[in-house]
C-alpha cells in the first residue's frame, strides 16, 4: 500500500501513484463498472475488449479488477502482455497458449489473460488468437485493450464483450485533480484547475501529468503558469489573435502571429487548436463558419505532415480573410432581399 505522505518526496509519477487500486475508485463508467462488478458476482466473466482514447482507465480498470478477482493469487493467474513485449504469433504459440492450457490445481478459478494495446499486435497474431480463445475458454478469459477498435480483426472482436471508454467528462477530471491537489497540499487557484482541466480534453492521465509538471515549477498555480509551463498560448492571445484575424489587413495579421510564435515559443499547431476552440465560442454568419472550420481542419493536417509553419501560416490568415469577404457577401445578399 503506498503512503501519499512518504511518497511525497520521491520522484513516483503521480499517474502511478494515483492510479485506482480498485474498481470503486475509477472515475466515471459507472455503466461499464457495474457490468463488469456483477459478471464477477455472478461468476459469468466473458472475454473483454476494451477501447477507447488514451488515459480514460481501460488498463485501470481491468488492473483493479484481476486484483479483487485473485488477490493474492494474481502473480500466478495474471498473464499481462503489453507493447513492449513481442507481439508476432510465436508469443501466442508459445507464452499465451502455455499459460492457457495449463490449469491451477489449487483453485477452480480461470486465469486471466490481459494482452494490453492489442492493436498493435499483428494479423497473423490476432488469428492465431481466434482458436486459442476458443479452446481454452475453461481456462482462462482473455482481456484485450486498444486505442483503435478497427485494427482488431472481426473475428476476435464478435469473440468478445465490448466495453468502450469514452473520453472523460471534465466534471470527473476536475473532481480527481481537485483530490490530487489536497493529497499533495498544492496551492492551486480555480481558473488553474478549469485550465489543467481543458488542456486535458477528456485525458485523465494527460491532466494529472500536466498537474505534477505544473507543480515543480511553482508552488502557486495559476491559469497562465499552466498555459506556459505546458507551451499553450494564453486564452486572452488567442482571442486577441482572432480579433485580429477578423479585422485587421492580412500583412498585420500574419505579422503578428509570426511575432507572438517566435517571442512565445508557441507553435503554430497549438495556436491552431486554440484559435479553432475560440471560434467555436463566438457568433459568425453560418457560411463563413462552415469555411473557416473545413480550412483549419486542412491546416491542421497539413501541419502535422510536416508542411512548411510560414506557409500554413499564410493560409491561415488568408482563410480568415476570405470568410470575411463571404460574411460580407452574405450580408449584402440578406440586405437586397
Ligand atoms: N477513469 C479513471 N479514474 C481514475 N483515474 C484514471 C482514470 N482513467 C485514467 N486514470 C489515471 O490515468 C492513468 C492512466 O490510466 P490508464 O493506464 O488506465 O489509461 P488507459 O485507458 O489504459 O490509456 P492507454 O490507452 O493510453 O493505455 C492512471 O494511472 C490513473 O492515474
Ligand atoms: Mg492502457
Amino acid at each position: 500500500m503506498i503512503d501519499v505522505n512518504s511518497t511525497k518526496k520521491t520522484n513516483l509519477m503521480w499517474v502511478e501513484k494515483y492510479r485506482p487500486t480498485n474498481l470503486n475508485s475509477i472515475s466515471s463508467h459507472e455503466h461499464i463498472i457495474s457490468t463488469i462488478q456483477r459478471l464477477i458476482d455472478e461468476d459469468c466473466f466473458p472475454h473483454l475488449l476494451f477501447y477507447g482514447p488514451p488515459g480514460t482507465g481501460k488498463t485501470s480498470t481491468i488492473i483493479a479488477c484481476a486484483h479483487q478477482m485473485y488477490q493474492k493469487n494474481y502473480g500466478t493467474m495474471v498473464l499481462e502482455l503489453n507493447a513492449s513485449d513481442d507481439r508476432g504469433i510465436s508469443v501466442v504459440r508459445e507464452d499465451i497458449k502455455n499459460f492457457a492450457s495449463t490449469k491451477n490445481i489449487f483453485t477452480n478459478q480461470f486465469k486471466l489473460i490481459i494482452l494490453d494495446e492489442a492493436d498493435s499486435m499483428t494479423n497473423d497474431a490476432q488469428t492465431a488468437l481466434r482458436r486459442v480463445i476458443e479452446q481454452f475458454t475453461k481456462n482462462v478469459r482473455f482481456c484485450l485493450i486498444c486505442n483503435n477498435i478497427n485494427n482488431i480483426i472481426q473475428a476476435i472482436q464478435s469473440r468478445c464483450t465490448k466495453f468502450r471508454f469514452a473520453p472523460l467528462d471534465n466534471k470527473f477530471i476536475k473532481e480527481r485533480i481537485e483530490y490530487i491537489i489536497k493529497q499533495e497540499n498544492l496551492k492551486v487557484e480555480e481558473d488553474g484547475i478549469n485550465a489543467v482541466v481543458r488542456l486535458a480534453s477528456g485525458d485523465m492521465r494527460k491532466a494529472i501529468n500536466i498537474l505534477q509538471s505544473v507543480s515543480m515549477t511553482t508552488t502557486q498555480i495559476s491559469e497562465e503558469v499552466v498555459y506556459r509551463c505546458t507551451g499553450n498560448p494564453d486564452l486572452k492571445d488567442i482571442e486577441e489573435i482572432t480579433q485580429i484575424l477578423l479585422k485587421d489587413d492580412f500583412e498585420f495579421a500574419y505579422q503578428h502571429i509570426q511575432n507572438f510564435i517566435i517571442q512565445k515559443g508557441i507553435s503554430l499547431l497549438d495556436i491552431l487548436r486554440e484559435i479553432h476552440f475560440y471560434c467555436l465560442s463566438i457568433d459568425f454568419p453560418q457560411k463563413s463558419m462552415i469555411y473557416i472550420l473545413m480550412k483549419l481542419a486542412d491546416i491542421e493536417t497539413r501541419i502535422t505532415k510536416g508542411c512548411s509553419d510560414k506557409i500554413q501560416l499564410s493560409s491561415l490568415v488568408a482563410c480568415f480573410q476570405q470568410a470575411r469577404e463571404l460574411a460580407t457577401n452574405e450580408e449584402m445578399n440578406l440586405e437586397n432581399n
